[in-house]
């Protein structure tokens, strides 16, 4: 099959288009031929060496949506020709509140979706709603995972209440304002791009303000009517954790699910203790929370935000527009 094939850490020029040997499906396992897949800043986390347990060479790519072709059971055969899209958490485990020390992620060490095939439990395969296309389909998984935990199991964001999510062009991000606004809060967001910040309003913000902009604090304060915000769910981190820290009202959250710019530094503990916050971590999601989701793109409550699809032997361009912010929702790879 051909594969997009990372072999050293780099540029985006390191991932190889090239021939590979066809995945064989073991006991319990499928092979999906892929339509689509998508990135996610992992996939450049991963590229440019700035991810835990890197293994080269691999084939990237967590999210997909294709049609099962093989499975290594006789009782997984009715899923054959079925059109699925892949839940790429593997190995939870059985504690909801947390991953089981085998937790990983599809597309690192595991081979992901940069490819025609892909190798997957069975129990990671999930029907592809009918009323998305495959690359819709391939747009959903890891960041609406991410974004519905983030906001639903952990945030507990309920109707009514201001929700600030930071960095908006991100995929995750777009999702998490979606189910935020699904569920009735008023969403503020953040963005270094006033355009996308438009983009946002049209999918339901309040209003949002540009982080390169000075007082942004303020306007977030007063979109959020003066006192400050209930809920926050960021992964800019960095400098952006003690801005969100600042900007909860009393008994506010704060949802953590990454650190794009880094760790924060500077932290006023004081504003966490007085203010009876509570800083809550999330990653990815269980099987129960991915139902949940893909139920949200089934009853049509939200639909996904494709910022651009373009083929999949072209995945270099697509990660050099993800690493300058340029995207608004997800960057699809078209698999023929
Ligand atoms: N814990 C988990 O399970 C989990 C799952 C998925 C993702 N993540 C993490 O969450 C983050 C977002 O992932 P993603 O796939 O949604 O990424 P993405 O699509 O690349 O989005 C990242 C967004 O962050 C904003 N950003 C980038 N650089 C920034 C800067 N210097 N200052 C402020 N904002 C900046 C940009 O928003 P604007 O363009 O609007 O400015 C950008 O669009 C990553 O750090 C990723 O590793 C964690």
């Amino acid at each position: 099959m051909k594969a997009i094939v990372l072999h050293e850490i780099g540029e985006p020029e390191n991932l190889r288009y090239e021939d590979v040997p066809d995945p064989k499906p073991e006991s319990g396992e499928a092979i999906v031929r892929l339509r689509a897949a998508a990135l996610n800043r992992r996939d450049v986390w991963i590229r440019t060496g700035k991810y835990a347990g890197i293994k080269l060479p691999v084939i990237l790519g967590s999210d997909g949506a294709g049609e099962v072709v093989a499975v290594g059971n006789v009782k997984d055969k009715s899923w054959i020709g079925r059109s699925v899209v892949i839940n790429p958490t593997l190995e939870w485990g059985n504690d909801p509140r947390v991953q089981s020390p085998t937790f990983r992620i599809l597309g690192l060490p595991d081979n992901g979706t940069y490819a025609q095939f892909v190798k997957i439990p069975v129990i990671n395969l999930f029907p592809k709603p009918a009323n998305l296309s495959f690359e819709e389909a391939a747009a959903i998984p890891l960041a609406s995972v991410t974004a519905y935990r983030a906001v639903v199991t952990r945030g507990q964001v309920q109707a009514g209440e201001t929700v600030l999510v930071t960095g908006i062009g991100g995929g995750v991000a777009v999702a998490a304002l979606q189910i935020a606004h699904s569920l009735g809060a008023n969403v503020i967001v953040t963005s270094g791009s006033d355009e996308k910040l438009e983009r946002a309003h049209a999918l339901g913000a309040i209003g949002g303000v540009n982080y390169h902009a000075e007082n942004g604090g303020n306007t977030v304060r007063s979109l959020a009517g003066g006192e400050g915000v209930d809920v926050v769910i960021d992964s800019v981190g960095g400098e952006m954790f003690n801005r969100g820290i600042d900007l909860l009202k009393p008994g506010g959250r704060f949802v953590s699910y990454g650190s794009t710019t880094g760790n924060a530094g500077n932290l006023t503990l004081r504003r966490i203790f007085w203010k009876q916050l509570t800083v809550l971590g999330s990653t990815m999601g269980t099987p129960e929370d991915f139902s949940a989701m893909l139920r949200l793109y089934e009853r049509k409550t939200i639909q996904p935000v494709i910022d651009s699809v373009v083929p999949f032997e072209h995945a270099r361009e697509a990660h050099r527009r993800m690493e300058q912010a340029q995207q608004f929702g997800k960057i699809v790879l078209r698999i023929g």
